[in-house]
């Protein structure tokens, strides 16, 4: 490898849930680090040193790093100063996130956001070094460095592997552990050129993670998809077992630890929402072009139909609750959770979002919400959409949020949630509900509420109790 090849500066194209906790891992490894994020405020907020959502230890980074080793920047013609300084430009920008509907009609991923940046970047070509690496983070679709390679090429007159260096390095961190597993979890990394391969690899392990090199970038993005598609199909099948179990008098949960119990070759998780900004869409992107590619096969992956099961776990509960209304019209349902999963600060294409669009289809009009992390970032405030069908949302649960509800979903477990599974705190809320009131408990974290007498408890294939 020439010596004159080793990253000390990068840029991270940005500055959310995944380029910001990796822009302040470098910076705290003693790389310099720019960042450029087209949201002014979200970069105003890092210049005066306060985190733009909640990651543990990020606060303690960021005041650690900023103007010392960090530069967050929000205008280009700023950062063009520095772009001579720059040895490697990191892309965490999304690629977009294709459903159910963009898969069966064959849309292929929107790449317009790169293509404008790329825009941008080459042209100031003069500008940037000779041989720069530009190493992908975002989730790509099969075939998605090829078509950024290509564009540049083509577009700008350069080669890879001669004026510049392509890598695909997924991201594969879970939100709330990023800093953490940033340190912990391999790094793939996926080359076209061998020399780009040495200086990318030291990059990341200076910031202290195991390297995996895989023969090519589309393996790396085989890999990422993968990853995702493989999580969200196991809990696919548990979420299908559970609510066929749930046409009988069986108890899921029972099912699931009698066949696993000292039988090393199950290993079935617990039913329960899939979604978030990669579980619900990285499935989709895999099976995008699988037919086209799979000549002879006239239906889709298994990890499609694992995702449109998942997808379908918010239908099927919609219903059962609708079931329960007298008046679904004039009825109230309430819905506890918002976020994707428990303890983030995170609402994207999260399934209690989905189930409030299900309840709406289905004319129910009352509908209010509950998350404690709500309205404190953009991450956790409602579109004027998803307001439009909202009654009342608040991040603190009172007796009065209770008043008149005839249906309460429990959407994750939140800490907040789960604290409230104490006897006295929640009889006292649930006794504000309409009687009867349906319970649907998805984590089976206020199993207390079956003793109050009014309210009517299920969960993911069993029931606790049945009034009525
Ligand atoms: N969130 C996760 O847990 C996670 C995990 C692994 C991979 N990923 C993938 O990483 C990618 C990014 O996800 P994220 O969660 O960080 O998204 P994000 O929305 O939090 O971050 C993207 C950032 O880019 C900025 N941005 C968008 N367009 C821009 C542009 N043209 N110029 C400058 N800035 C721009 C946005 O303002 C935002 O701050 C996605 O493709 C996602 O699938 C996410």
């Amino acid at each position: 490898m020439p010596k004159n090849t080793k990253i000390k500066c990068v840029l991270i194209i940005g500055l959310g849930r995944i380029g910001l906790p990796q822009a302040l891992s470098f910076a705290h490894a003693k790389i310099k680090v720019y960042g450029f994020d087209q949201n002014v405020e979200a970069v105003d907020a890092l210049k005066a040193g306060k985190t733009p959502f909640f990651e543990p230890s990020m606060a303690k980074y960021l005041k650690a790093t900023i103007h010392k080793t960090f530069f967050p920047h929000s205008s280009w013609p700023d950062l063009f100063k520095h772009l001579f300084e720059i040895d490697a430009i990191i892309f965490t920008i999304s690629t977009g996130a294709p459903d159910e509907s963009a898969i069966i009609n064959e849309k292929e991923l929107d790449f317009s956001s790169y293509f404008t940046l790329l825009d941008i970047l080459f042209a100031k070509k003069t500008l940037l070094k000779k041989g720069i690496k530009l190493i992908v983070r975002t989730t790509l679709p099969l075939g998605g460095s090829d078509k950024l390679k290509e564009c540049i090429e083509t577009k700008y007159s350069l080669r890879e592997g001669k004026d510049f260096y392509l890598a695909f390095v997924p991201e594969r961190i879970t939100e709330g552990c990023a800093i953490e597993e940033l340190r912990t979890i391999p790094k793939i990394i996926g080359v076209y050129s061998d020399a780009a391969y040495g200086p990318i690899a030291k990059l990341f392990k200076t910031a202290g993670t195991k390297i995996i090199r895989v023969k090519n970038p589309i393996t790396a993005e085989f890999c990422k998809l993968t990853d995702n598609s493989f999580r969200s199909t196991i809990f696919s099948y548990s979420n299908e077992i559970a609510m066929y179990a749930s046409n009988f008098d069986i108890d899921v949960k029972e099912v699931i630890a009698t066949v696993n119990n000292n039988y090393d070759r199950n290993f079935i998780p617990q039913p329960g929402f899939v979604s978030g900004y990669c579980l619900s869409k990285d499935p989709y992107i895999f099976a995008s072009g699988y037919l086209k590619r799979m000549t002879g096969r006239d239906f889709q992956s298994v990890w499609f139909y694992g995702r449109k099961t998942n997808d379908y776990l918010v239908e099927f509960i919609a219903k059962k609750v609708l079931k329960q209304l007298k008046d679904p019209v004039n009825n109230c349902v309430a819905i506890l959770g918002l976020a994707f999963k428990e303890d983030v600060d995170d609402f994207r294409i999260s399934h209690s979002l989905k189930m409030i669009e299900s309840l709406v289809q289905k004319k129910i009009k009352n509908i209010k919400v509950y998350d404690p992390y709500l309205d404190r970032n953009v991450y956790t405030t409602l579109s004027k959409e998803a307001l439009f069908n909202i009654s009342e949302k608040t991040n603190h649960l009172t007796p009065k949020f209770f008043a008149n509800v005839d249906a309460i979903i429990v959407c994750n477990q939140h800490k907040a949630l789960v604290d409230l599974n104490e006897t006295k705190i929640l009889t006292k809320l649930l006794q504000k509900t309409k009687k009867p009131c349906f319970l649907y408990d998805g984590f089976d974290i206020w199993k207390e509420a079956a003793n109050v007498g009014h309210i009517h408890y299920e969960g993911f294939g069993f029931k606790l109790n049945s009034i009525w």
